[in-house]
């Protein structure tokens, strides 16, 4: 059997949606999007939203919209996509690393209040495999810095988490900017693409420039009344925003996403029933917390996951590494000159974990071929 790591949710069904923005004049950021930010802003209760064309990029322009200079300091987790902290160092600012929680692998407030200082200008935290931070606390620690000249701005990395909750509080509640991602293998996802909801106006209306180049107008504006309108450019910004004919995908899922997570979760249940009291290391789940299940990563518990991928591979299981710790890598390594332990928890994990397929569609057949693959081939390598 071959059991594909990931498998989209989009079908032909969805090419009408598409076909009707090409019915229309206008194929890049219009008003399909603006209609998704008004969606948007009702799911999550907030007063703004912005499309972009990538989580990458709406970070890379709030970070331009804050006008980072190199001393300026942005707390990032250690285990997470290297994105969280590329965009620090794009953006002209400076990553500092803070480890993470073994059990949740999620940055945690006591982190950031020992990281926190008058040089930092904002905290990133990531709601790792689609279960939340800590935001109240983290905002806590922020409020408790208030004595800085600038208080630092809190960025919600919400690439993993679109519907989940904590204490029942949704992403957006405890934060400046929550941005999400809908990458190919989000749960929410048009190929490529992401949203950043503010609750601060000078945010949303810097951010919306720094998406644009700096211009004061969208290409929908410069247009409109039937005339060319002049627009100026007030900051730097980068081309960060999402077209129409991409937004088209994002309504329908965005609708039925609340629908669709009970079927993550028991696809998520069934994992950890099987592997309940076997030798693999589980993600601990908070208990006020929904995760949106966005990915299974489980723990070899010793450095033979390399062996481990490549057995899942060999016996047709798709598999992916979230994530190995990005201090390590050789980029970050060169840059912070620190040493090998700083970050143990998230070196360790990023050392022995992996993922397994986890998406709605993934049937019973499949699953249990993967189980069991999983107690076969790597069980014996993780009780070694
Ligand atoms: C935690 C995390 N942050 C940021 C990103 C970047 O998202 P995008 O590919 O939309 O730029 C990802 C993407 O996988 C991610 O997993």
């Amino acid at each position: 059997m071959k059991v594909d790591f990931y498998r989209h949710p989009l079908s032909k069904s969805d090419a009408a949606a598409i076909a009707g923005v090409l019915d229309t004049p206008f194929l890049t950021t219009g008003k399909v999007c603006a209609s998704v930010e008004r969606q948007l802003e009702e799911y999550f209760g907030v007063p703004y939203a912005i499309m972009v064309n990538s989580w990458t990029n709406g970070a890379f322009a709030v970070l331009l919209a804050l006008d980072l200079q190199p001393d300026d300091e942005v707390i990032v987790p250690a285990m997470t996509f290297i994105a969280t902290a590329n965009v620090v160092v794009l953006a002209g600012g400076t990553p500092v690393f803070v480890d993470v929680d073994p059990g949740t692998l999620l940055m945690m407030p006591h982190a950031v209040e020992k990281a926190i200082s008058s040089r930092t200008r904002a905290i990133i935290p990531v709601h790792l495999y689609g279960q939340m931070c800590d935001m109240r606390g983290i905002q806590d620690v922020v409020h408790r810095a208030c004595s800085y000249a600038r208080r630092p701005i809190i960025i919600e990395d919400c690439a993993h988490c679109f519907e989940g909750t904590r204490e029942a509080y949704r992403p957006g509640r405890h934060s400046d900017v929550a941005i999400f991602s809908f990458y190919a293998t989000k749960n929410v996802t048009c190929g490529e693409g992401g949203a950043a909801i503010f609750n601060s106006e000078e945010l949303y209306q810097s951010t919306l420039e720094s998406r644009s180049h700096g211009m004061s107008a969208l290409a929908i504006d410069r247009f409109s009344n039937g005339r060319y309108n002049h627009w100026d450019m007030n900051r730097l910004g980068t081309k960060a925003n999402l077209p129409d004919l991409l937004a088209a995908l994002l309504p329908q899922q965005i609708a039925t996403i609340d629908d669709r997570l009970p079927e993550r979760k028991r696809l998520a249940d069934r994992y950890r029933a099987a592997f309940k009291g076997g030798p693999l290391r589980l993600v601990d789940q908070i208990d006020t917390t929904v995760s949106a299940e966005h990915l299974f990563a489980i723990g070899i518990g010793n450095d033979a996951r390399d062996v481990a991928i490549a057995r899942l591979n060999e016996a047709g299981v798709g598999v992916t590494v979230n994530y190995r710790s990005v201090p390590e890598l050789h980029f970050y390594r060169r840059q912070l000159e620190r040493s090998d332990n700083a970050w143990p928890v998230a070196k360790r994990w990023g050392n022995e974990t992996l993922s397994l397929p986890l998406f709605p569609g993934l049937c019973e057949a499949e699953q249990d071929y993967v189980i069991a693959t999983v107690k076969r081939a790597v069980y014996p390598l993780a009780a070694s």
